[in-house]
């Protein structure tokens, strides 16, 4: 099985590559920068350079493989558009470049996000046939690239996965908060009950790898979590525990937030890096139900996560203090 893993750097996608190789696949990894491998430099991989944004870079690294797990994707940007451009476009232009140069391949993943579907509007979780939302441009941008997809559904075979929010070693995301939390704080909105999914990495990345291997008709789309309902000051207190300290909870207006996070997009702007915090980030923290129904995944996918909240901020914590990161 040979397979075209984009966003291989990232996140999550160094540790899908990781354990792709366990299982004897054989992996191509297509990296923008071949001087920037990160995570996955000493991986026994091959690396193809392309870029998402030009067609005509992917023509290569699409060549030949029976599957794409494409999980390049701009989480943060300094400019607006640069979402629409990556997640949106992006998207497309991997998927036209293997319809015109890999007309027998088995399988495209996309993975999308659940921010493309925004949050769920009523009581309950959010379920794969209700209506999409999204509320940020990321969020925006990973639905238009869904849409995109799925307008090619009968030229390839297409599964989309929309993870929930993601944590465990190697992420930049809620590594902010371990920060706060190292500092005693655990920064929480005022007058918000905010309810949540989220999922330690591995779990995705086992969702990622039964969707490769399951027959599924085309076009499906899937939400991915731990399948718990999580209130967002109990995050910080279980990473708390987990970092073995307490921490005072800090309620912050959302006025506040958005002030902050107008700063730190001017500062961005300035210095030409992205920052994790923006308007749009706030305006996905301020919503209140953020929870996924993941019945279908379980169903048709075999998917069954494995790992706690509280297990999962273990390993992440053991991690962090092993890179001295906390
Ligand atoms: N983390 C989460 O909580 C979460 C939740 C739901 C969905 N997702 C989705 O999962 C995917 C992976 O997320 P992540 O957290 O692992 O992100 P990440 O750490 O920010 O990694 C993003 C990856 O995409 C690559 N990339 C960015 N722009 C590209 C372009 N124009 N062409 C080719 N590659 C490009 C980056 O390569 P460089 O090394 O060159 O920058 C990097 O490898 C994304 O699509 C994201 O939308 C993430």
């Amino acid at each position: 099985m040979k397979v075209l893993v984009t966003g291989a750097t990232g996140f999550i996608g160094s540790h899908l590559v990781e354990a792709l190789v366990q299982r004897g696949a054989q992996v191509r990894c297509l990296v923008r920068n071949k001087r920037r491998l990160g995570w996955v430099k000493d991986s026994p991989v091959e690396f193809v350079v392309g870029n998402c944004q030009e067609r005509t870079s992917l023509k290569q690294s699409v060549k030949d493989v029976d599957q794409v797990l494409h999980l390049a994707g701009a989480t943060t940007a300094v400019k607006e558009k640069t979402y629409f451009e990556v997640n949106a476009l992006g998207t497309e232009n991997l998927i036209q470049a293997c319809i015109e140069n890999n007309p027998r391949l088995k399988k495209f993943i996309y993975l999308s996000s659940q921010a493309a579907a925004g949050p769920c509007r009523n009581g309950g979780k959010k379920k794969e046939s209700d209506p999409c939302h999204p509320v940020s441009p990321y969020g925006k941008s990973k639905l238009l690239g869904e849409q995109l997809a799925l307008s090619h559904s009968h030229e390839l075979p297409l599964l989309i996965l929309r993870p929930c929010a993601v944590y465990g070693p190697r992420d930049k995301g809620f590594y902010a908060l371990f920060k706060c939390l190292s500092k005693s704080i655990n920064p929480c909105l005022c007058d918000h009950d905010n309810h949540i999914s989220m999922c330690y990495v591995q779990d995705i990345v086992r969702a990622i790898l039964l969707a490769s291997e399951t027959q599924t008709e085309n076009g499906e789309i899937f939400f991915l979590s731990d399948g718990q309902d999580y209130r967002m000051e109990e995050i910080g207190d279980i990473f708390a525990q987990a970092m073995e300290i307490s921490a005072r909870q800090l309620r912050l207006p959302k006025q506040v937030l958005f002030g902050m996070a107008f700063f730190a997009e001017c500062f961005s702007r300035v210095s030409g890096k992205p920052s994790i915090m923006s308007r749009g980030k706030v305006e996905e923290m301020i919503r209140k139900n953020w929870l996924c129904d993941i019945t279908k995944a379980k169903a048709l996918l075999g998917f069954e996560p494995l790992i706690s909240l509280v297990r999962g901020a273990e390993l992440a914590v053991a991690w962090y203090k092993k890179e001295n990161w906390l």
